[in-house]
């Protein structure tokens, strides 16, 4: 059975810990660690990336690997070969392929009959990726994560809170989501990321007044008002996330030594303010970087399982 990475509760408690050693080892030390010689992966991206396109395509060349970066709009998908017929033939080519669409539905379609390790770089519902690189980010910053609080606060219907959600709980964290009424997450994510506290000790709350959701937080973190794909969704993406805003006054009312994470693209004066982005609590920077040490790991575990037939 061929080990895939399609949502954050994909790896188990302890898989997650061996991965995050291994990002800050591959961070200590860039090169030197070729696990993906006369490999192949490929990056297929049908949204926009900054990010997720650099830090693949760097990572894998500095675990010795080939990248193929494979632009949705310009290959066949764009005239509609299937997700499935496309993973066929990426199979064949590829030792894992990496893809950022649109439902989760898509991803698992291309996983289902896919030979290869496929990665979820990030679909309307979840960015497990993402929050690899965020839980880097805080164990860095706090020193470990089991037992602390953390705070997303904005659209609760959004991949990065799922993946927080889902990430966090596994990793033993106190997850709490402050959104809107209307904007909650989707209530099977809520549902599996209680089940993966009570395997860990951590938890997740969801809860609509952000002032009560950042009381005793260690690490605040918020995304876009509208995620790719929402700009023409009908809804009012800005006037009920105003009181969720991450500014300085509601920064104060975290945890004293708090930080503020942001996967970014940042809506600066929107979801946060320049103030807290660029204050000192901010690890947004580290995060970006982080991308590819966590990437470069989760690859490397990956295909090492797959090897042994794990
Ligand atoms: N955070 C993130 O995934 O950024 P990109 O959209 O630039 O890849
Ligand atoms: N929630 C955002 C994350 C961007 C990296 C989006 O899906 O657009």
């Amino acid at each position: 059975m061929i080990r895939h990475f399609l949502r954050d509760d994909d790896l188990s408690p302890e898989e997650l810990l061996t991965v995050l050693d291994r990002a800050d080892l591959y961070k200590r030390n860039r090169t030197g660690f070729t696990p993906l010689a006369g490999k192949a992966v490929a990056v297929v991206f049908e949204k926009n990336s900054t990010r997720t396109r650099l830090s693949f395509e760097i990572g894998i060349a500095q675990l010795g690997g080939q990248p193929v970066i494979v632009d949705g709009r310009t290959s066949q998908l764009g005239r509609e070969e299937t997700i499935e017929d496309t993973s066929r033939v990426l199979s064949r080519y590829v030792d894992a392929i990496a893809i950022r669409t649109f439902a989760q539905r898509r991803i698992d379609a291309l996983a289902s009959v896919s030979t290869v390790p496929v990665i979820n770089a990030l679909t309307d519902e979840f960015h497990p990726c993402q929050v690899l690189a965020d839980l880097q980010t805080i164990r860095e910053r706090k020193g470990a994560l089991a037992g602390l609080t953390l705070t997303y606060l904005g659209d609760g219907n959004n991949n990065m809170a799922h993946s927080l959600m889902l990430g966090g709980t596994n990793a033993g964290m106190h997850v709490r989501v402050a959104s809107p009424d209307g904007f909650e997450p989707l209530p099977q994510v809520a549902v599996d990321a209680k089940e993966r506290g009570h395997l860990t000790g951590g938890s997740y709350t969801q809860i609509v007044d952000p002032q009560a959701a950042v009381d005793g937080a260690d690490v605040l973190v918020t995304d876009s008002w509208t995620s790719m794909g929402q700009e023409n969704d009908g809804l009012d993406r800005v006037g009920p996330f105003r009181p969720y805003q991450v500014n300085a006054a509601l920064l104060a009312r975290a945890e004293a030594g708090a930080i503020v994470l942001h996967c970014l693209p940042a809506h600066r004066g929107f979801e946060i303010t320049d103030e807290v982005l660029d204050g000192a609590a901010s690890a947004v920077w580290d995060e970006a970087e982080n991308r590819l040490h966590a990437q470069k790991a989760l690859l490397s575990y990956l295909l090492e399982i797959a090897d042994l037939g794990l």
